[in-house]
């Protein structure tokens, strides 16, 4: 029906007999000539319909936006003072000839043009005519270039691509799962799987050697910009493998990915360990674009009068931090109140700062709330420490070591942002880099231990050492971040029996471990290799190429914040007939 795409023409095509389809873009009367601007997943091209066909003219007179289009034409150039620049076949257009109408629409909720003025939800409801703008066709064409670089680059390293069950059993990664009832078993429920984790390394057990897939996993989570309750993942798994094998294999396809697809060389990915990640950045995610730290300096404010400071310096679960704002003397009261409530969010009962006027000037040049609870000797090595400045401003956390980690972290990233000390330069562009050493466990908000990533991954230590002191036991896991977000997570696997159990007893699951997991822990004895894989968040890694902000812009279909579709409005209630048949009966709301 076509012999070319609408963004392809230029000047090499005058001349030229063409046919084009595609949608309506934008329509102008230009009394006696109209304009259409032709729109498909190419780009958009000008055409021109005049009197003299009259027929066809008459048929553009009556077409609309997004009226969906065929028709043939001769490309000519522009007029002179009517090239547009900043459109692709700027230099052309076509002399409209026939002209068929495929399909008329309806006015469409929103102008394509001028998208941004609809609100979210309403491009939402019509996300197939929100797809229809260009910006979006670009971000999934991306998304559909760089799942193919990913495939090709792992079937070159010779993993094999392997499906794996979502209809299956629960897997913990932390979240809540989606759950499907079974007809054929009343009462009983699949889960869909928030990873292929366990069947990743069943293939293992099976002497796949090396596995991927571009998997979808669910998980019924709080959600952000940055989360879908229905993700993908570039799952890798391999056998005989060490933490630098699986480290090294990731790096250079993530290297060649960005060369191969932006142009952009990613220089070494500096390697943190999880104690130096909290201690520096507060954060286990650190944007590493952000020049700003956190400095420790607990061991100044042992002995000061100040409570708020002394007491989580003398406490081994504590911590006190300053953080240097650069230029920060400028910052208003309000602002740093602003700053205040900022951290509150993250549990910090208080945020102290001092401003640096003059240090020349001593006590006197400098402005702040805390300055008559800290001896002056104390204040001039903690502005040394950081290297504070005139014009700077430090900040101050005092608290539980992760409540200071959480609210400084937090405050550091708004900081880099808000004093615009993120590089925007295009060598500046990317900072990746890898976490490893991570604690095995981590204690939640209830005080109940928990894995730092999942149950399957393999501690430092012994069994006997692990059970004896499961906090202190650190992992061999590996996670890889970009700019501040945490794109993958891996480590090496518990490929020992007994390594297993004793991880599900320091959880204190061992007894439903067994009836969950049983077939697993079976299977390690069956001659298990010693097996470590990773995996990427394939939209967040798409969210960081296309340069957009949330992943539901690279997600053809998303859900909304609260999990929902707001097109097909699932989730929806289904019949009664439909719930006999699963054996549920609805409690009453
Ligand atoms: P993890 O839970 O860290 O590890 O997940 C791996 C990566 O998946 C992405 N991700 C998400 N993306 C969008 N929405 C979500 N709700 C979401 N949750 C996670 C992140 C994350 O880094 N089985 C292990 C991997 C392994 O050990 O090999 C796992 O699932 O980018
Ligand atoms: P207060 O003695 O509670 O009035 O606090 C004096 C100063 O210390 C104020 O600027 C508070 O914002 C700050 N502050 C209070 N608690 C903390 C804390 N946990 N960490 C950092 N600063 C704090």
């Amino acid at each position: 029906m076509r012999s070319h795409y609408c963004g392809e023409f230029n000047t090499a095509h005058v001349g030229e007999q063409v046919e084009v389809a595609g949608w309506v873009h934008r329509r102008r009367d230009h009394g006696g000539v109209i304009f259409l601007d032709i729109r498909d997943r190419t780009g958009i091209v000008q055409v021109v319909f005049d009197p003299d066909t009259q027929e066809s003219f008459a048929t553009a007179d009556r077409v609309r936006s997004e009226y969906v289009l065929h028709l043939t034409g001769r490309v000519r150039p522009r007029p002179e003072g009517t090239v547009n620049p900043d459109m692709a076949t700027g230099e052309v257009e076509v002399l409209g000839a026939t002209l068929e109408i495929l399909n008329p629409s309806l006015t469409p909720p929103f102008q394509l043009d001028e998208y941004s003025e609809a609100g979210e939800d309403v491009r939402l409801r019509y996300r197939y005519l929100d797809l229809r703008r260009p910006e979006m066709q670009q971000r999934l064409h991306m998304r559909a270039v760089i799942t193919s670089a990913v495939r090709r680059h792992l079937e070159n390293a010779g993993f094999w691509e392997v499906e794996t069950p979502t209809l299956t059993r629960a897997t913990p990664e932390g979240a809540r799962d989606y759950l499907v009832p079974s007809r054929t078993h009343p009462g009983a429920f699949f889960a869909l799987p928030q990873s292929p984790q366990v069947f990743k390394q069943l293939l293992m057990i099976s002497g796949m050697d090396k596995y991927y897939q571009i998997a979808r996993c669910y998980r019924d989570e709080d959600l952000r910009a940055d989360r879908q309750p229905e993700f993908t993942q570039i799952d890798i798994e391999a056998s005989f493998v060490t933490e630098q094998d699986v480290m090294a294999l990731t790096e250079g396809m993530l290297k060649s990915l960005f060369a191969d697809v932006l142009g952009s060389k990613l220089d070494d990915f500096p390697v943190l360990t999880w104690a130096e990640a909290m201690s520096k950045y507060g954060s286990d995610k650190p944007d590493l674009r952000n020049p700003l730290v956190l400095t420790d300096i607990a061991d100044l404010m042992r002995d000061v009068e100040f409570k708020v400071f002394n007491g989580p310096a003398n406490d081994p679960q504590g911590r006190v931090v300053a953080l240097r704002a650069p230029g920060g003397g400028q910052l208003t009261r309000k602002v740093i109140d602003g700053y205040t409530e900022f951290v509150g969010r993250y549990g910090a009962r208080g945020l102290a700062y001092i401003k640096v006027n003059d240090r020349a000037a001593g006590t006197d040049g400098l402005q702040s709330p805390i300055l008559k609870f800290l001896p002056e000797t104390v204040v001039g090595q903690v502005l040394d420490r950081v290297g504070a400045v005139d014009g700077d401003l430090v900040f101050f956390g005092a608290d539980k070591f992760g409540v200071v980690c959480d609210a400084m972290g937090a405050l550091r990233n708004e900081l880099g942002r808000e004093l615009g000390l993120i590089s925007e330069a295009p060598e500046h562009k990317w900072a990746p880099c890898w976490v490893v050493s991570w604690p095995m466990f981590e204690t939640g908000r209830d005080g109940v231990l928990a894995p730092a990533h999942h149950p399957f991954t393999r501690p430092t230590c012994t069994p006997e050492a692990l059970l004896a002191d499961p906090l202190a036991a650190r992992a061999a896991a590996y996670d890889v971040v970009l700019n501040g977000y945490e794109l993958g997570g891996g480590s090496l696997r518990i490929h020992d029996q007994t390594m297993q159990q004793a991880v599900f007893d320091a959880l204190n699951i061992g007894q439903e471990a067994e009836a969950k997991f049983g077939f697993l822990l079976d299977a390690l004895k069956l001659g298990c290799p010693p097996h470590g894989g990773i995996a990427l968040g394939l939209d967040r890694l798409v969210m960081l190429m296309t340069d957009t902000h949330a992943i539901r812009d690279v997600i053809a279909f998303p859900k909304t914040q609260t999990a929902a579709c707001l097109m097909t409005s699932a989730p929806s209630p289904v019949d009664e007939h439909q719930l006999r048949e699963l054996h549920i009966r609805l409690r009453p709301q």
